[in-house]
Order: structure tokens, then C-alpha cells, then sequence
């Protein structure tokens, strides 16, 4: 895994957002992998400034959300259709009818194959080239809870304890309110895309990080499968940085690539 550690948050989001660009610019019609949570909001803020100071298409951009929770309508001011409308979409050219976040109030009885169908759409778009990914203060990526299953596809998944009391500050610090649940793609799902980025800020995000970078390939830390990608790349800043044991090391390789491409 590439590992690119930024002094604080505003640089990892600019860092991240210049991978996002230059994917988008590279191919316009790019199938891009969204989160939501509160690590992402500066990198879609610096992509809003972006399409509106320079020229940043997202009109043929298709984008699959990583997960919704389960039992909210999408008028619901915490679900992550809210969120995705409010700090992204509603703010530059893309067209909604490439825009796909789960539907959190797909019954019961039909979660399974609308699943299915979200894995589908994903595949008859071209598949994703460009997943963007927060982890969890668990190790989780999208809701893939530890215990997840490493080859898990998109499918509904009860959320943690630790993972409701993270997101009761959206839900007025009442875990109660939390959802119970959540469709989310699967930790396989989250492989199959050509670019998977994380991003981590804070020292909040220390320890998971670390296992995620440096400790065992595992279930337990949804975050570690990402050392399975070919392609993976993760931004941090220095605090999310701050318990990994070859800290130096990552820092010395990315000036080594920066001289090399200079040189070259
Ligand atoms: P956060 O959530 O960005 O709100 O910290 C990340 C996650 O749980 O994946």
C-alpha cells in the first residue's frame, strides 16, 4: 500500500481531491466509489472549489455510494443521501440520474436481492475505477464491521456498538437513534475497484490506521483487506499517522518517487 502522510487535514483532503481530479480529467465518463462521514467533507469541498474555479467536469461522472443506513427514508436529515445531496452533489454539474446510494427502506424481504441488483449496477457501469474510503475508529471500511467477512459483497449489515456511538453525534449524541443497521458494499465489492483511496485524520484514527497498514491481513480490521489491492493508496495526515512503525520509511519513499518522476 502506498502510504502519503500529510502535516494536517486541509493538505490530505487537497492531496486526496488531486487524485480525484486527475482521474476524472483523465476520464470523464470515471465510475467513482463515494463515502460520507466526517473525513471526506474537506476533499468534496476542495472538488466543489474545483468545478467552480477550474473547470472540474463531473457531467458524465457515475458515482455508487459505499453504504446507507438501513431504515432511513432519503429525506431523512441524517441519511447519506442528505449528506452526499448537501456537501457534494447539489454543488457541481453531475447528473443525478448517475448518482447510486442504496436505498436504506428497501423491505426486508427484498434487501437481498436488491443488493445483488446495487452489485449489478456496478458492473454494467464498468465497474468502479476510483474508491474513496474513510476507516472507522474499528477498522471498518464502508460498514463492513469487524468480523466482516473478507470476501463480503453488498449486503445489510448490523452495525457495532462502537460504530453507533461514533455516529450518535449525528443523531443528537443519542446512540438510541442510531440505526441498527446498514446496506453497505461488501469488503470484496471494495477490492474489485481499480483505485481504492483511504483517507484518515486525527489521532482518533492513530491506532486503526496502524492496523489497518502495518498489522495482520484480518477480519477483525475490515481496513487491513486493502492490503489484498493492487492499487491502494492511503492519505493521512500526521496525527492518523502518528502510531505507525515505519512512519519514516513511507515519508522516505515518496520522496524517493517524487525525485524519480522529476528525473524521468
Ligand atoms: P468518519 O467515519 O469519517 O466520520 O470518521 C469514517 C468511517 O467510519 O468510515
Amino acid at each position: 500500500m502506498r502510504v502519503i502522510i500529510e502535516k494536517n487535514y486541509e493538505k490530505m483532503s487537497e492531496k486526496a481531491a488531486d487524485f480525484i481530479a486527475s482521474q476524472v480529467r483523465r476520464k470523464p465518463n470515471s465510475v467513482l466509489g463515494l463515502p460520507t462521514g466526517g473525513t471526506p467533507i474537506g476533499t468534496y469541498k476542495e472538488l466543489i472549489r474545483r468545478y467552480n474555479e477550474e473547470n472540474l467536469d463531473f457531467a458524465h461522472v457515475t458515482t455508487f455510494n459505499l453504504d446507507e443506513y438501513y431504515g432511513l427514508p432519503a429525506s431523512h436529515p441524517q441519511s447519506y443521501y442528505q449528506y452526499m445531496k448537501q456537501n457534494f452533489f447539489d454543488h457541481i454539474n453531475i447528473s443525478f440520474n448517475r448518482v447510486h446510494i442504496p436505498n436504506g427502506m428497501v423491505r426486508m424481504d427484498e434487501v437481498d436481492a436488491y443488493c445483488a441488483n446495487y452489485e449489478e449496477l456496478m458492473k454494467e457501469a464498468g465497474g468502479i475505477d476510483l474508491q474513496l474510503l474513510g476507516i472507522g475508529g474499528n477498522g471498518h471500511i464502508g460498514f463492513n464491521e469487524p468480523g466482516s467477512s473478507l470476501g463480503s459483497r453488498t449486503r445489510i449489515k448490523t452495525l457495532g456498538q462502537e460504530t453507533r456511538k461514533d455516529d450518535s453525534r449525528f443523531f443528537e449524541n443519542d446512540i438510541e437513534k442510531v440505526p441498527k443497521a446498514a446496506l453497505t458494499m461488501g469488503v470484496a465489492t471494495i477490492l474489485d475497484a481499480r483505485t481504492c483511496l483511504m483517507l484518515a485524520s486525527g489521532k482518533g484514527k492513530a491506532e486503526a490506521v496502524k492496523q489497518a497498514i502495518e498489522g495482520p491481513l484480518t477480519s477483525q480490521t475490515t481496513g487491513s483487506a486493502l492490503q489484498l489491492h493492487s492499487h491502494a493508496i492511503a492519505i493521512i495526515d500526521e496525527d492518523a499517522a502518528s502510531a505507525l512503525e515505519r512512519k519514516d520509511y513511507y515519508i522516505y519513499t515518496e520522496k524517493m518517487r517524487a525525485e524519480l518522476e522529476g528525473d524521468y
